[in-house]
């Protein structure tokens, strides 16, 4: 009998890295994918919770499996992600209906369970396809202290990964189909510092560039306190590396920032973002801000809207704070009422909108690079180099193809336009 899997998953490309990883060791098990939680005998929840929202979505889904799992008993459910740490036994007795927690990035004690209940066989190849641009994590944990933070206190102090292993993961992505591999961590710029011989990113990048058959490899999240020279340059003289840094600011105030426990002032900031677009002129730059941190002002927030004015960022993920249990910042005052708050991410988002509105019509004519991903809405989607959302029609097979582009729109979130040529194909 076909035995099925349904993994949910929300949060950050790290949650969606672990995912995979899990959907490929339950297929190695002889598992297939089922569309819906009622048809699987092994269901995955895999959560969020940076912020209070996330952590409602997440327990909403999970108090939602309730009758499934009463319906099926036998099925396996298990609860994965930052949802878990040290509060598990608390969790446990909120949701006992719940065979297994897992830690961030740590499947294991599913796929023991499994084995111990006689589905090692380990004889089937995954079904899954690669995606054509593959998350691959470098390292997990952080050793920053960010006081808003909870994503450190779920996954722990940093581990980075050998580059041994690594390589021999981005071989294997690469010889079943990925042409872009995205290396993840927490902080990508600290890789390395916890390895015997401390290996760096920017010798990452060199090592995992020689693979034949990669045509693009990023990297993310960055700390600006810790970006290294030798990264920048890395960036700028290697043909693989897309021009892209996805590099968080968090806020415009000194006073804030230094509230937040990040280690940079956004004098700091503006002078790494000068150094990386002297090295790399058409870098696209992402950043992630909070508003309405603790003791935030009106003059913090104005500074912090200046310093999007400065850098014109492509994209920037704005979130309004929210305190999070066994955080430092718990234990100061919340005192941004939430409508302030609103307000000032409504604000910023109408000014990014303009803003990237602005970058992204200076492409209308012109050619760009895309690697193709997948069909949508009958349209091919695929990235620029610096990470643009790409759309356009044609009757061509052309996943994991590399085309030129014509953009014939041009709208804030994402570019429209004319295959003009393709430039390589996947084998
Ligand atoms: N390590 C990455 C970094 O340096 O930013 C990712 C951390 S977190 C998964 C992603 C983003 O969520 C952060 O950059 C921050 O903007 C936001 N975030 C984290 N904690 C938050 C909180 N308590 N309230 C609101 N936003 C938060
Ligand atoms: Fe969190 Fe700051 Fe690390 S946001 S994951 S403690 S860099």
């Amino acid at each position: 009998m076909t035995r099925r899997y349904y993994i949910w998953t929300i949060g950050c490309q790290m949650n969606t890295a672990d995912s995979r990883s899990v959907a490929e060791g339950l297929e190695r098990r002889g598992f297939l994918p089922a569309s819906s939680p009622e048809q699987a005998d092994v269901i995955v929840l895999n959560t969020c919770v940076v912020r209070e929202s996330a952590e409602q979505r997440a327990r909403g889904r999970l108090s939602s499996l309730r009758p499934v799992k009463r319906k099926r008993p036998g099925a396996v459910l298990a609860v994965m992600g930052c949802l878990v740490g040290e509060n598990e036994a608390e969790l446990q007795r909120e949701y006992p209906f719940v065979d297994l927690f897992l830690r961030p990035s740590h499947p294991e004690p599913l796929f023991a369970l499994l084995d111990a209940g006689g589905c090692g066989e380990r004889l089937s190849a995954p079904v899954s396809p690669v995606p054509v641009s593959a998350y691959l994590p470098i390292s997990y944990g952080c050793d920053h202290h960010c006081t808003y933070c909870i994503v450190r206190l779920r996954r722990g102090p940093q581990r980075s990964r050998p580059v041994e292993d690594i390589y021999r993961d981005a071989l294997e992505l690469v010889e079943r189909g990925a042409r872009e591999i995205i290396l993840l961590g927490q902080n990508v710029d600290a890789y390395g510092r916890d390895l015997p011989g401390r290996p760096d990113l920017a010798d990452l990048l060199a090592k995992l560039h020689d693979i034949p058959g990669l045509w693009r490899l990023r990297f993310l999240t960055s700390h600006p306190a810790d970006m290294q020279e030798r990264l920048i340059e890395a960036v700028a003289e290697l043909p693989k590396v897309c021009e892209h840094f996805e590099l968080p600011v968090q806020s415009g105030s000194d006073a804030v920032l230094r509230r937040m426990g990040r280690n940079y002032t956004a004098g700091q900031y503006l002078e790494l973002v000068g150094r990386i677009r002297a090295w790399v002129p058409d870098a696209g730059l992402a950043t992630d801000v909070i508003v309405g941190f603790c003791g935030e002002t009106d003059e913090d927030f104005q500074a912090t809207r200046r310093l999007l004015e400065m850098v014109r960022f492509d994209v920037v993920h704005i979130a309004a704070y929210s305190v999070r249990p066994g955080t430092p910042a718990e234990r100061l005052p919340d005192d941004v009422p939430p409508e302030v708050k609103e307000a000032r991410r409504q604000e910023l988002e109408q000014f990014q909108e303009r803003i990237a509105g602005e970058i992204n019509a200076a492409l209308l004519g012109k050619s760009v690079e895309v690697l193709v991903e997948e069909r949508q809405k009958g349209r091919w989607r695929g990235r620029t180099r610096q990470n643009k959302l790409v759309f356009f029609d044609s009757d061509q097979e052309l996943a994991g193809a590399l085309v030129d582009v014509r953009i014939t729109w041009a709208g804030p979130w994402s570019l429209i336009g004319e295959l003009e040529r393709i430039k390589a194909r996947t084998p």
